[in-house]
């Protein structure tokens, strides 16, 4: 079989192929890495002021390296009203000063790059703060000028000018377009915002915005960030005109209701800057032939890996996030599927795989899949990850999350982890209205918790000293966003200290990936025939089986007879697999 041809599931192949057949090639790293996503904002507090920043991520390197990943991927840390927590960028050349400045930033980087880690960036495309000065110029400014062009103002519908432009909707809810006060204090234009009012949309039709990012990406690439998370790359580019859409379904949620809208998503138009910045980093590689800086894309689309495939042909993106493993139920049928399309479409296009299961927007996978509703595809909507709220047991969840992190370790391509994944943690789905920040709560007036819950502290320390380590001891301020009781439980220094322990686990899988899996090409993977529940694969000299369903299952005879790992700590029996269990062979 070669990469051209499409692996479907029927066409299994149960033995790994012969080097002939494959031979392996140098990869840049970043294509089989092990990233490590860090919320900075909640990472770790170096000066008491509850909030994560800078100098807490560099003194918490050790437990990085310890893990074992390749590198770290920072969310926005450019100063920003923290209207969207850092997705409103102010100023794309600086850091915001809650997290440190950029003296902080490349005592970081080197301190990272001393311990072999890398340390990746978030830029956000599509729109900016309202504080930018851009936009802030364009308020002062006449319509028709430079600085409104920028972005996307129009004048208004109806008499006065008093109904929006057109009738799309925002993200976060309420209308997609708010009214300006002009100069003069007349009423005045109206701009786009897919987000909150605080994120006005970009017009990448405009040179200066091309330029700003050009010269953006260039200043971090020469602080030492060698790569960009780029943010919802989907809405950039709008259907000409920017015509009225169909309205959403009547029941849908306030935040699917913007999927709804074909003029804001996938557009053709929204191409160009991805070409121009992969010969920005192509030129930027070619001269620092020792760095190749590489991107890699959020473009959510589930169940149609054609339209991410888009952004990759071409030559644009280096990679694109493989979302539908994390949109997944606990069922064999959708691993599967998420597995199968993603190889079929993204790998047989020699494009690397990006795979992940938890991040800052999602709800956590082991509350995800402790919940009642985790195995019935009939009370799911695909894209519910934070609004279902179904009973949780989180045993189970914890168990599940296990099983599905084996699986993902053992994918080729790069695996995106999200921190405190790695021990475990469940969402913080009891915090009190009056603390909770997401734009998504505050905008649905509760209706939608939105994403608090998977971004509160991390716990460190097992002692409850007010943050569980996060800060230090005698803090000024509580973490910025409440902790569970007992999170301590759940803390690095408990987990460092359990055989058993969901860090163990994660640390014996990467370093055993690294070792055994190395940069293999999604080439050496195959399906294995396995019966209803369970999923196998082979990838290289390893052999992955999960089993999906409750009750214990034999293995498929003939993959395999050492056992390399499995999720359920002390099982170490090849022919069978327990429930909600995974298990590497070789
Ligand atoms: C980010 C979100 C953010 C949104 C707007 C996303 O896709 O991951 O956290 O709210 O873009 O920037």
């Amino acid at each position: 079989m070669t990469l051209t041809e499409p692996m479907t599931p029927e066409m299994t192949r149960t033995e790994p192929p012969t080097q002939t057949e494959h031979p392996r090639v140098a990869v840049p790293w970043w294509q089989s890495a092990v990233v490590y996503q860090i919320y900075a904002r909640s990472f770790a507090d170096s000066n008491g002021d509850g909030i994560g920043d800078l100098e807490g991520i560099r003194s918490r390197l050790h437990y990085l390296h310890d893990l074992g990943v390749d590198a770290v991927w920072l969310t926005p840390c450019y100063p920003s009203p923290q209207r969207d927590h850092g997705y409103d960028v102010a100023d794309y050349f600086a850091i915001e000063p809650d997290y440190g400045d950029l003296e902080s930033f490349d005592r970081l980087v080197s301190d990272a790059r001393a311990l072999g880690i890398r340390v990746l960036m978030d830029v956000v495309p599509n729109h900016c703060s309202s504080q930018h000065p851009w936009f802030q110029q364009a308020l002062a400014d006449r319509p028709g000028s430079r600085a409104r062009a920028r972005f996307y103002f129009r004048d208004g519908k109806g008499e006065n000018g008093n109904e929006p432009p057109n009738n799309w909707l925002a993200w976060f809810g309420g209308p997609a377009w708010s009214r300006i006060v002009e100069p003069d204090g007349s009423p005045g234009q109206w701009y786009l915002h897919l987000f909150t009012p605080w994120q006005p949309d970009l017009n990448w039709d405009n040179d200066d915005v091309a330029e700003q990012f050009d010269d953006m990406l260039t200043f971090w690439f020469d602080r030492g960030v060698e790569g960009f998370r780029v943010d919802a790359v989907s809405v950039v580019g709008k259907t000409p005109g920017l015509p009225d859409t169909p309205p959403p379904p009547p029941d849908a949620r306030v935040t699917d209701r913007a999927l709804h809208n074909p003029h804001v998503q996938f557009r053709p138009e929204g191409h160009a800057p991805w070409l121009r910045w992969r010969r920005l980093t192509d030129a930027y590689t070619a001269a620092h032939p020792d760095r190749p800086v590489f991107f890699v894309a959020e473009a959510y689309s589930p169940g149609r890996p054609d339209r991410v495939l888009e952004y990759l042909r071409g030559d644009k993106f280096h990679q694109v996030f493989s979302f539908d493993l994390l949109l997944a139920q606990w069922t064999s049928e959708q691993f599967h599927q998420a597995i199968t399309d993603s190889i079929n479409e993204l790998a047989s296009q020699h494009v690397p795989l990006v795979w992940t299961l938890n991040n800052h927007d999602a709800q956590r996978s082991v509350t995800r899949y402790g919940r009642d509703d985790a195995t019935d595809p009939a009370r799911f909507s695909g894209n519910n990850l934070i609004n279902s709220d179904s009973p949780v047991d989180l045993g189970l969840g914890t168990r599940r999350a296990r099983a599905a992190a084996l699986l993902m370790l053992a994918l080729p391509g790069a695996a995106y982890l999200y921190q405190g994944e790695e021990l475990g943690l469940h969402e913080h789905l009891t915090i009190p209205p009056e603390a909770r920040q997401d734009p998504i709560f505050i905008a649905t007036d509760g209706d939608e918790l939105g994403r608090d819950g998977c971004r509160v502290p991390m716990p460190w320390t097992t002692t409850d000293d007010g943050s569980y380590g996060f800060s230090p001891p005698g803090a000024a301020s509580p973490p910025w966003l409440p902790q569970p009781h007992g999170w301590g439980a759940s803390s690095a220094e408990a987990a460092a200290a359990d055989p058993g322990s969901v860090l163990t686990m994660y640390r014996g899988a990467i370093a055993t990936r690294r070792e055994l899996l190395g940069a293999v090409a999604a080439a050496e993977f195959g399906f294995i025939d396995t019966p209803p529940g369970m999923v196998g694969f082979r990838n290289g000299p390893v052999a992955v089986f999960v089993n999906f369903m409750a009750e214990a299952m034999a293995i498929p005879a003939g993959h395999g007879t050492r056992v390399v790992l499995t999720s359920l700590g002390g099982h170490t029996d090849a022919s069978v697999l327990p429930g909600d269990t995974a298990i590497w062979l070789a």
